[in-house]
């Protein structure tokens, strides 16, 4: 038999991990055949692919990114195409499905986002293709798993920058704002704001009030710490107010690019305060190189559990993390959210340590 695997959407470390455990079971134990598709599903669409095999795969355990790429704006569905610079969109689903009977697949593991996988939901239900999925995101914001991977190893890059900023921060008594990725939730500024030790952390499930912000810095200049660490997650916004965007994008369907509240915010305390402020945005690099042991670890049995679920008929399934176990769960519920909850034990335990969250508690 022959299978297929794609990574799609935002690129997060350890879908290589995962590419390498899938090929190892497929080929080792079931000795199918495995194609990678370049690119998300574009290469689906296009019918660009490459073989792997146990060889290909040697080596990647610990590597970044995804050695058959991957695409967060290419949907089947509505597939882009650009004609003497004029760009317009049809639907390639048929495209897909005639590249999955060519290559005669037995399966495909799709590795994405909530949107990857709700296409891949889509090509389930509708053109009965044999799915599975492995969810992954930095953003950890997938209520059926407990984690998702990436976010251990962006939570560990976040604690190593905040760590460095704290000496420079202390040093020049300054406030430092450091923006991080997380969309509309503060899973990775609450993470590592707590094992970095962060002043404030502002997240989107607490909307801030900038005058709580100001006191917390004072109150800290009265003990003589003339220096303060905000994390703010990009999502932040303050009570009553918006979200900061750094762009739409052009299809209204992809959603808003989110950025550029960490030098808001920077500016309004400049403003206030007279202090010294500046900003560092860590962006993508909370979503590069090599992935942490607990990701290793979580990849591995995420792409091992993705071939069981191809021999044993689960389609329209994906894998997930059930503390200490490995299960699988409808593809429906990547779709399902999580956020932080303000009334959490962890929010209440960083408070109890003295981390304000901008809403005066
Ligand atoms: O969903 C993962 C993520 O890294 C978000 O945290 C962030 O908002 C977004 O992707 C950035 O996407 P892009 O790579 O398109 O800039």
């Amino acid at each position: 038999m022959r299978i297929g695997i794609l990574t799609g959407g935002g690129d997060c470390p350890g879908l290589n991990a995962v590419i390498r455990s899938a090929v190892r079971a497929a080929t080792g134990r079931h000795k199918w055949e495995v194609v990678g598709f370049l690119n998300g599903y574009k290469g689906l669409v296009e019918n660009r692919f490459r073989p792997l095999d146990s060889a290909t795969v040697s080596g990647l355990l610990d590597r970044g990114g995804t050695i058959i790429g991957t695409s967060n704006v290419d949907n089947p569905y509505k597939f882009a195409e650009t004609v003497d610079g004029k760009r317009s969109y049809r639907d390639a689903s048929e495209d897909v499905v005639r590249t999955y009977k060519e290559h005669n697949l037995g399966g495909l593991i799709v590795v994405g986002g909530d949107g990857t996988l709700g296409i891949a939901r889509q090509l389930y239900k509708e053109k009965g293709l044999n799915i599975v999925g492995v969810p992954k995101t930095i953003d950890n914001d997938l209520s059926a798993t407990d984690y998702t991977f990436g976010f251990d190893t962006a939570v560990g890059i976040v604690t190593d920058a905040v760590d460095r900023i704290k000496t420079t921060a202390e040093s020049h008594e300054r406030v430092m704002v450091v923006e991080v990725m997380g969309r509309d939730t503060g899973w990775i500024a609450l993470f590592s704001g707590l094992a970095s030790g962060a002043h404030i952390i502002l997240i989107p499930e607490i909307p801030y009030d900038l005058r709580h912000v100001v006191t917390k810095i004072y109150e800290r200049a009265t003990i003589g710490k003339h220096f303060c660490v905000i994390l703010v997650s990009e999502g932040a916004k303050p009570a009553g107010g918006q979200v900061t965007v750094k762009r739409h994008v052009d299809d209204p369907s992809m959603g808003i690019r989110l950025g550029g509240v960490g030098n808001v915010i920077a500016g309004q305390i400049e403003e206030l305060t007279g202090i010294d402020t500046r900003v560092v945005t860590l962006g993508h690099v909370q979503r590069g190189g090599t992935p942490s042991s607990f990701d290793r670890i979580l990849c591995t049995r995420l792409g091992v559990e993705a071939v069981n679920m191809i021999a044993d008929g689960k389609f329209g399934m994906m894998a997930c993390l059930k503390t200490p176990r490995i299960e699988i769960v409808p593809l429906e519920q990547a779709a399902m959210n999580r956020k932080v909850n303000p009334n959490d034990q962890m929010i209440a335990e960083a408070k109890a340590c003295g981390i304000s969250f901008g809403d005066g508690d």
